[in-house]
């Protein structure tokens, strides 16, 4: 059971970072993935450099916070697939600003991408991942879900809510077979957060309040997320698992 042979998997925001890492992961043990982003070079890209693996991958051009992109995405798994095994809700953003300085349409783009898309793709996908029986969604988070991490309060806010999203769906669709987790990765490089780890000062001052003493790799999360996508996790659901160089747990 320490494979995901056989299993067919969505991830949002599969061209870079995190949900490259869960992709490619995924993959390499055995799953079948569909994954989406906005842009559409990076998905040909991917798709193709995956391809020349033998692996089975495609890729779609969806942005998350479109209802027609969500339709879309739907659709192509009941036509090409007829069921779905995991959902990794990955696809974020940040816009990094003091909350006064927040216009709204800034406001509503944060929550509609992080905390609104998991829902209503989730929901969307519930009669194929229903199918199943055993079937799993996993939530990127975030340590900003938890405390203060300086990523401004409308991220927090979308992070909070989707770990709360985490546990009441987990509840509700149990007798589904449905489980629903969270991962909650502390800073990782990626092309996220390339700009602001660049800053000596900054990155100086994550580490410090890091007890591991740096920052995590992609492969650090996705590994986390493919445990909780297995049925090696069975019993798991309504859980977050933390994933932050035990920076939540250093007092001084
Ligand atoms: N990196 C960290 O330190 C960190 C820490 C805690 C939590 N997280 C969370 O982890 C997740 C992944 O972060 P990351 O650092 O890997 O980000 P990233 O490097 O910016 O990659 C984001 C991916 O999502 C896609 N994407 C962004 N907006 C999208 C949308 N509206 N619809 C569809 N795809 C979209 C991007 O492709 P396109 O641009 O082509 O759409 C890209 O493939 C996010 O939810 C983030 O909040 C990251």
């Amino acid at each position: 059971m320490w494979n995901l042979e056989g299993k067919k998997a969505l991830i949002t925001g599969g061209t870079k970072g995190i949900g490259k890492a869960v992709v490619e992961e995924f993959l390499e043990l055995g799953a079948e993935v569909l994954f989406t982003a906005r842009n559409n070079d990076g998905i040909l890209a991917l798709e193709t450099e995956l391809r020349k693996k033998s692996f089975k991958v495609s890729g779609l051009q969806a942005d998350v916070s479109s209802g027609d992109a969500q339709d879309k995405v739907r659709d192509w798994i009941e036509e090409n697939w007829g069921k779905l095994d995991i959902l990794v809700n990955n696809a974020g953003i940040n816009i990094r600003k003091k909350a006064v300085e927040y216009k709204e349409e800034e406001l509503r783009k944060v929550l509609e991408i992080n905390l609104i898309a998991p829902f209503q793709i989730s929901r969307k996908l519930f009669p194929l991942l229903e199918q199943e029986q055993n079937s799993s969604i996993i939530n990127i988070a975030s340590s900003a879900a938890i405390q203060d991490v300086g990523t401004g309060t409308p991220y927090s806010m979308s992070k909070s809510g989707l770990l709360q999203q985490t546990r009441s769906l987990a509840v509700e669709w149990a007798s589904h077979g449905i489980r629903v987790n969270a991962v909650s990765p502390w800073f990782t490089k990626t092309p996220l957060t390339q700009g602001y780890l660049s800053n000596e000062e900054k990155l100086h001052s994550i580490i410090e309040k890091t007890p591991l003493g740096r920052v995590a790799n992609a492969q650090e999360i996705s590994s986390i997320v493919s445990f909780l996508a297995m049925d090696k996790s069975s019993f798991v659901t309504g859980q977050n698992i933390v994933a932050d160089g035990g920076m939540s747990i250093k007092a001084i």
